[in-house]
């Protein structure tokens, strides 16, 4: 039986994905600072889960209770994100950066940290960081897919996490540790543009399942994608 956690699964990719892997017979706790927003069926073992990311003593509770019920992670999923200020140079601020990093890159870590025991008792244990094409300096470079597109907190702290992801998989050689691209998904974080959100949790749930590797990839529902 695979356990998994997936965090910010109240809605769009994270509460897709959690539905899908629930469905494949997995049971699958479902993060949510508002766990009564997360939609359940009769049948899968998907369980809602309180879990703000940027909350020490929310991650803490939520350790305790995975660990009291089953006693060891397979799968961590970091989804949660926030797109964060669109301001231009002259107008953004250290604290526009900090809120998003403070999701999009410190609450992973956070998360990351408090799970590490329950997941060094798992059975193939992955963890599976959802980060964002916007992350790549290769396409965010000319020519590229985002080359026309500034936004100046978001790319940045899908590239920090895009790091995170390579040194996480040097560090922890028992960990298979992924970055992954949803690509553009119509979700609320993109007002409803882009592809399905199927098509978004594609690599999501394709990197959840994954057991071969290799660690320190970066990847979309295609494959391997440039960093
Ligand atoms: N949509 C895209 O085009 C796209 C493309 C590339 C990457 N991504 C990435 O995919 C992930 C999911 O995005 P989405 O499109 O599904 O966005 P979404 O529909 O806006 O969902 C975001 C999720 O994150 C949760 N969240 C935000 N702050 C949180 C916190 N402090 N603690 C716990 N949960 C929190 C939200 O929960 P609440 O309901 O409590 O707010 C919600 O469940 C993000 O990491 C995003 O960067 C999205």
């Amino acid at each position: 039986m695979t356990t998994i956690l997936i965090t910010g699964a109240s809605r769009g990719i994270g509460a897709h994905t959690a539905r899908h892997l629930a469905g494949t017979g997995a049971t699958v706790y479902a993060g949510a600072r508002h766990p009564e927003h997360v939609q359940t069926d009769d049948g899968p073992d998907l369980r809602p889960i309180g879990l703000d990311v940027t909350d020490d003593a929310s991650v803490t509770a939520a350790v305790q209770r995975i660990r009291d019920e089953v006693g060891a992670l397979d799968v961590l999923v970091n989804n949660a994100g926030v797109p964060g200020s669109w301001a231009g140079p002259a107008e953004i601020g250290p604290d526009d950066f900090r809120d998003v990093f403070e999701v999009n890159v410190f609450a992973p870590a956070r998360v990351t940290r408090a799970f590490l025991p329950l997941l060094l008792r798992g059975e193939h244990p992955r963890l599976v960081m959802v980060s964002s094409g916007m992350g790549s300096l290769t396409l965010q470079s000319s020519d590229a897919t985002y080359a026309d597109i500034a936004h100046l907190p978001y790319p940045a702290s899908k590239a920090a996490l895009n790091m995170l992801v390579v040194q996480y998989a040097k560090a922890l050689p028992e960990v298979l540790v992924t970055a992954v691209d949803p690509g553009l998904t119509a979700t609320e974080f993109t007002a409803g543009s882009g592809h399905s959100v199927a098509e978004g949790a594609a690599a999501v749930i394709t990197a959840a399942l994954d057991t071969t590797g290799p660690s320190g990839r970066f990847t979309d529902r295609h494959g391997p994608t440039p960093w």
